[in-house]
């Protein structure tokens, strides 16, 4: 890849910050946007702003057009075998919690157990920990070693016939360590479980197919792999979301709601897969901008941006062996992980870390980043994050070091 041209697509990354270049080292949390996605944005309000599968007019079917042309290609991105197992939600959050109460709700109850794990996003915790306590099912959670990789053997002991849905990260948002779903999934069907995939580190960052991965569900936001926020996606076995009743009452996701005088109710008809999914006027806008961001990344490989990830993590991880005040966490080889790099400055908070380097106009997330178990089991209160993307350029890790070094004589 031809990192200094895809610098030129980003306008953001002209700027200056306290008068230094910007450094943007936060795309854990979000990503920067590439022009294409911006324009796409903005052309369809300029051109083709309507209400998507509402009306006969043209604007409407332009707008559904797009929508739907969105979808088609996201699907192949992820290697569904349909579009129609391809749901649009607002993002990661949002389709876990749907298959937390839609699918959750309607198939866990006492003596059921949910496996996820310690090193979870708190959006893959939270909603178990609600439903476990409105059902009575057993939620469990497989340990993790040390070094921050998964405890596999734990995981596999934690199995049993009582589990009915594992949900586990393909990549730590907070070491970047990638997990082997398709192990895990395999595991989870011997004994009759689904297997839930929440992507949202992963997709932005490496080819994902659902089919080779054997999963029932994966999950992924928009806004952290180049598309705007507000948009993300559930993709769901045909056979799985079929049987699920819907997360959500509307417009758009029922074909038939009819009045009946004896009952004194409506007859309510569930539209087809996806819609049926789909309450309400989606983010129409966010779902053109996800398709652009889809192309764009298509256009410059999947295995080209892990492979320059995996590269400048490597060079980040060993530099940052030159501070001494620097700890890292998570595992010493790269090869196992993504380029998340979370870290300790000893004897200072990670918000003085991440100021500090503000100053110097590096953009760095600090706190425990919606995982505060995983912190627990490194025993951290909290951790500096320095999370690449396809714009990052050694040079810009060659300055964070130097700021960071700065700190050594403090
Ligand atoms: N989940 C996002 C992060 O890790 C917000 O920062």
């Amino acid at each position: 890849m031809d990192i200094l041209a895809i610098r030129q697509d980003f306008p953001i990354l002209s700027r200056q910050i306290n008068g230094n270049p910007l450094i943007y080292f936060d795309n854990a949390a979000t990503t920067q946007k590439p022009i294409q996605v911006i324009s796409a944005i903005s052309d369809f309000f300029e051109k083709h702003n309507g209400n998507v599968h509402r009306a006969v007019h043209s604007l409407s079917m332009e707008a559904t057009d797009l929508y739907e042309k969105s979808r088609e290609n996201i699907a192949k991105f992820i290697n569904a075998k349909s579009s129609s197992e391809t749901i649009f939600v607002r993002g990661t959050t949002e389709a876990i919690n749907l298959i937390a109460y839609s699918w959750g709700l309607g198939n866990l109850g006492k003596g059921d157990e949910v496996l996820i794990s310690l090193m979870e996003h708190h959006s893959n915790i939270v909603p178990w920990e609600i439903t476990s306590k409105l059902r009575g099912f057993t939620l469990k959670y497989a340990n993790i070693c040390d070094d921050g990789t998964l405890d596999y053997e734990d995981l596999e002991d934690k199995l049993s016939k009582k589990t009915k849905i594992v949900c586990l990260s393909q990549v730590s948002n907070v070491t970047g360590v990638i997990n082997d779903v398709k192990r895990v999934a395999r595991a989870a069907h011997e004994v009759g479980a689904l297997m839930l995939v929440d992507g949202a580190q992963s997709v932005p960052h490496m080819k994902v197919d659902v089919q080779d991965l054997g999963c029932d569900f994966l999950a992924f936001s928009g806004h952290k792999m180049l598309g705007p926020t507000g948009i993300g996606v559930l993709y769901g076995k045909r056979e799985v979301l079929e049987k699920m009743p819907p997360f959500q009452g509307g417009g758009e996701m029922i074909k038939e709601v009819a009045y009946s005088r004896d009952s004194g109710h409506c007859a309510v008809l569930w539209n087809d897969l996806p819609w049926k999914f789909e309450a309400g006027t989606p983010n129409i806008a966010g779902a053109v901008g996800l398709g652009a961001a889809v192309k764009y990344l298509e256009k410059l490989g999947m295995d080209n941006v892990l492979s320059h990830e995996k590269k400048l993590t490597k060079y980040a991880i060993d530099r940052l062996k030159e501070c001494s005040k620097v700890t890292v966490y998570g595992p010493s080889d790269p090869k196992q992980k993504l380029g998340i790099i979370p870290f300790e400055v000893k004897g200072l908070s990670s918000h003085d870390v991440a100021l500090f380097c503000d100053n110097y106009g590096i953009m760095m997330r600090s706190g425990y980043h919606c995982a505060q178990p995983l912190h627990q089991v490194f025993k951290l209160e909290s951790s500096a994050r320095a999370s690449f993307y396809v714009y990052n350029t050694e040079a810009e890790v060659d300055r964070f070091v130097e700021v960071l070094r700065e700190l050594d004589q403090l």
